[in-house]
């Protein structure tokens, strides 16, 4: 499996398991099959609302001795709820008491969006706090000192925009370590993956192979559906390989991490075995003409009328 190694020293593998959308009930047998498939690295968040589960799945496997909690990455997500100073500790904490840790490898804002505490998602501008108010800075400074506490190993953010990691690194004591985004041949990012190269910031490609699985209200009628591509399909065939493990293998061609979600133990298998798929130039080339700048999770829902977030400057585009 190929890793990445951070400035610390620490490693971490470049494929794994998302669990976006992964509803309890399900998501306690994939994290246990994942791991006991050979998965090293688990991604969480507070919001995907399933930490509990996945923290028993994680118990169960340290205590049959199927892996230790050393030789795992996990990493997590702070709500935009929490994003006040004061809120950013409790909020970890209540993150590790569901996954049943006493660290995490990496803590990552989830959305460079506040919203007002115990608000989920916002109904009206009236449950969303201006980051004039509560700058990302803020919440930042917040978060380095869960490093300093020794409560995370790494601290990044999440669908930040390059210009929002300029701002954020001109005033941070700690450079984010990763940007979280949404990565796939149809939204390919180029501008961004230059600019993470030249800073020494990783990023993790969500929503990999499109995410076929998310709410109806977060899907367009007429969207393209990534796993059905003619192109990506003949590449898979040529190679003998599935869609979904081109799509995973592109994504750590370009050196970028990824998590695809799965909750199938086939599928699970799958995607892990595609670490070993090997792509030619030709057919990185033929993925890299796929680029059609398209958002799967486009943040529409932060763009409630008469506050200060729009789609523009969500994504600085
Ligand atoms: P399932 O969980 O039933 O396997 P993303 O990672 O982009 O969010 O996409 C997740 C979606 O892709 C889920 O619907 C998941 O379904 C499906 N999926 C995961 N692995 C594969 C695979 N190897 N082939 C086809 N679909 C897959």
């Amino acid at each position: 499996m190929k890793t990445l190694t951070f400035d610390n020293g620490d490693t971490l593998p470049m494929l794994g398991l998302g669990t976006w959308k992964s509803e309890p009930g399900e998501v306690y047998k994939a994290v246990k099959s994942a791991i006991e498939a050979g998965y090293r690295h688990i991604d969480c968040a507070h919001i995907y609302g399933n930490e509990d589960e996945i923290g028993k799945a994680l118990n169960d496997v340290f205590a049959a001795g199927t892996v230790t909690r050393e030789e795992l990455w996990i990493t997590s997500k702070l709500w935009n709820s929490d994003h006040a100073p004061e809120d950013v500790q409790p909020a970890l904490e209540t993150t590790l008491r569901n996954l049943q840790l006493e660290y995490l490898d990496l803590y990552l804002m989830h959305w460079p969006v506040a919203l007002k505490p115990g608000v989920p998602f916002p109904k009206s501008a009236d449950d969303m706090v201006s980051l004039k108010e509560l700058p990302v800075e803020t919440t930042w400074a917040a978060m380095e000192a869960l490093v300093d506490n020794n409560l995370t190993r790494q601290i990044g953010v999440s669908n930040f925009s390059v210009k929002k990691l300029q701002d954020l690194i001109g005033k941070a004591r700690y450079k984010p370590a990763m940007n979280q985004i949404e990565l796939h041949p149809y939204l390919q990012q180029k501008e961004m993956l230059a600019f993470c190269q030249q800073q020494g910031i990783h990023l993790t490609a969500y929503s990999p192979l499109g995410s076929f699985d998310r709410p109806a209200g977060l899907k367009a009628e007429d969207e393209p559906v990534l796993l059905e591509d003619p192109v990506i399909r003949e590449i898979a065939d040529h190679h003998g390989a599935s869609p979904a493990q081109v799509l995973i293998s592109w994504a750590l061609h370009r050196n970028t991490v990824v998590i695809p979600k799965s909750v199938n133990p086939e599928r699970l298998k799958q995607n892990l075995a595609a670490a070993e798929l090997s792509l030619s130039d030709a057919d990185m080339d033929a993925i890299g003409a796929l680029d059609k700048h398209r958002r799967y999770v486009d943040g529409g829902f932060w763009a409630q009328p008469g506050s200060d977030y729009t789609l523009a400057n969500l994504w600085d585009e």
